[in-house]
C-alpha cells in the first residue's frame, strides 16, 4: 500500500506537488481543464492543513525556443487561480535564484506554480532523462513530495521519480483514486467483468487485450482496430485501414480468447474518410471493395448492449468509430449510453480519446471514474508497473 497525504505532516512545510497539467491548448487557450480541476482536491487539502503548495508539471514536449513560448504554464496558473478563486503565484524559472527566492518567501497557505519542467529538456533532456542533479535540486525546494500526477506515472522523469529519491513521497488524492479504480477493476474485478477496447491501432492495444483476456469475461472490440480482427476472422474489409503485420497476432488472440473476444457484426462504411460523403450500414460479410469501415453498426451496438447487460465491472478504452465526425459517432455514443445505463456496475473510462468522447458526447457524469491518464491508464491496464507510482513510499507493514 502506498503512503497518502494522511501519512505526513504538512503544517508549515514546503509541500512539492507534482500534478499533471499537460492540458490541450489552442492559440494559447486551454481547451480542456479537467486535469486542472482534478488536482484541486489535493491542493486545497494541503492548504487547509497549513502547508505551502509548490506545484510542478510538464506541458507538451519542449525541443526548441519556440516550444518554450507555446508550452508556458502561465495559462495554467491563471486557470487554476480562477478555479480556486485564489491567487496562484507563478515562477517563470525552473531553477536559479529567482525561483529559490519565490519559494523561500512563500507564506503558509499560498500557492506557487513553477514553470514547465520540460524547459529543462532543452539542455540535454534533463527532465525526461531523469537527470539525478535536477531531481535533487527540485527536492531541495521542498520538505515533502506529493505525487498526484497519475497521467505521468508511466514516465520516469526527474519531476516525478527523481524528486522521490530525496524526499518523503506520498500519493495525492487523484493518484490514489485512479489507482483504486483502475487497480481494483483489473486486479479484483466484480464479475461479470466486460472490457471494451477501440481506437485506431491493434498494435497499441495488444498487451492490454492479452492482459484483459486473462481477467475479463468478455472483451468487445470496435474502432479502426476492429478491421484487423475482422480480416483475421476471414472477412473482406474493402479499403478499411488495417495493420497487415498484426493480422497473425489478431488471429492468435481470437484463438486464445475462445469466443470471449467479440467483434462487430455490422459496420458503417463510406468511400472517403470524410463527414461529407455518402455512408451506409452493412453486415461485415458485405463490406464493398471500394468502401471503408468508419464505425460499428446498429446490430453491433445492440450486441454490445446485450453483452454489457448484468456486468458488474466495465472498463472502456478507445472510441468505437470516428466519433469526431457526426455520421460516425453513433457507435461510440451508443456504447457510452449502454455503459451509462448500467445501474450496479463500476464503470471506468481510460483517458485519452475515450475520455474526450464521453465528455464531448455529454456523458461525463455517468461513469464511476473517468481517468485523467491516457498512456498511463493504458500501461496500467496492460499490467505494467508504473515508475511514478512505484517511487511513492510504501506504508510500512507491521
Ligand atoms: C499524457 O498526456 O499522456 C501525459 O501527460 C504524458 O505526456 P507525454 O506523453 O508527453 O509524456
Amino acid at each position: 500500500m502506498k503512503k497518502t497525504l494522511d501519512d505526513v505532516e504538512l503544517k508549515g512545510k514546503n509541500v512539492l506537488i507534482r500534478a499533471d497539467f499537460n492540458v490541450p491548448l489552442k492559440d494559447g487557450e486551454i481547451t480542456d481543464d479537467n486535469r486542472i480541476k482534478a488536482a484541486i482536491k489535493t491542493i486545497s487539502y494541503v492548504l487547509a492543513k497549513g502547508g505551502k503548495v509548490i506545484l510542478l508539471s510538464h506541458l507538451g514536449r519542449v525541443k526548441s525556443q519556440e516550444d518554450k513560448e507555446t508550452y508556458t504554464l502561465a495559462p495554467v496558473a491563471k486557470r487554476l487561480s480562477e478555479l480556486m478563486d485564489k491567487e496562484v503565484l507563478f515562477s517563470d524559472k525552473t531553477r536559479g535564484e529567482d525561483l529559490e527566492e519565490a519559494v523561500n518567501s512563500l507564506p503558509d497557505g499560498e500557492i506557487l506554480l513553477i514553470q514547465n519542467t520540460r524547459y529543462e529538456d532543452l539542455d540535454g533532456s534533463k527532465e525526461s532523462k531523469n537527470d539525478p542533479e535536477l531531481g535533487k535540486y527540485w527536492a531541495l525546494l521542498g520538505d515533502v513530495f506529493v505525487n498526484d500526477a497519475f497521467g505521468t506515472a508511466h514516465r520516469s522523469h526527474a519531476s516525478n521519480v527523481g524528486i522521490s529519491e530525496h524526499l518523503p513521497t506520498v500519493s495525492g488524492f487523484l493518484m490514489k483514486k485512479e489507482i483504486e479504480f483502475i487497480g481494483n477493476a483489473v486486479d479484483e474485478p466484480k464479475t461479470p467483468f466486460v472490457a471494451i477496447l477501440g481506437g485506431a491501432k491493434v498494435s497499441d492495444k495488444i498487451s492490454v487485450i492479452e492482459n484483459l483476456l486473462s481477467k475479463a469475461d468478455k472483451v468487445l472490440i470496435g474502432g479502426g482496430m476492429a478491421n484487423t480482427f475482422l480480416k483475421a476472422a476471414g472477412h473482406s474489409i474493402g479499403t478499411s485501414l488495417i495493420e497487415e503485420d498484426n493480422i497473425k497476432i489478431a488471429e492468435d488472440l481470437l484463438e486464445q480468447a475462445e469466443g470471449r473476444l467479440i467483434l462487430p457484426v455490422d459496420v458503417v462504411v463510406a468511400k472517403e474518410f470524410s463527414n461529407d460523403t455518402e455512408f451506409k450500414t452493412v453486415d461485415v460479410d458485405n463490406i464493398p471493395d471500394d468502401m471503408m469501415a468508419l464505425d460499428i453498426g446498429e446490430k453491433t451496438i445492440k450486441l454490445y448492449e446485450d453483452a454489457l447487460n448484468g456486468a458488474k465491472t466495465v472498463v472502456w478504452n478507445g472510441p468505437m468509430g470516428v466519433f469526431e465526425m457526426s455520421n460516425f459517432a453513433k457507435g461510440t455514443s451508443g456504447v457510452c449510453q449502454a455503459i451509462a445505463d448500467l445501474d450496479e456496475a463500476i464503470t471506468i473510462i481510460g483517458g485519452g480519446d475515450s475520455a474526450s468522447a464521453a465528455q464531448q458526447l455529454g456523458f461525463e457524469d455517468k461513469f464511476s471514474h473517468i481517468s485523467t491518464g491516457g498512456g498511463a491508464s493504458l500501461e496500467y491496464l496492460e499490467g505494467k508497473e508504473l515508475p511514478g507510482l512505484k517511487a511513492i513510499d510504501n506504508v510500512e507493514e507491521d
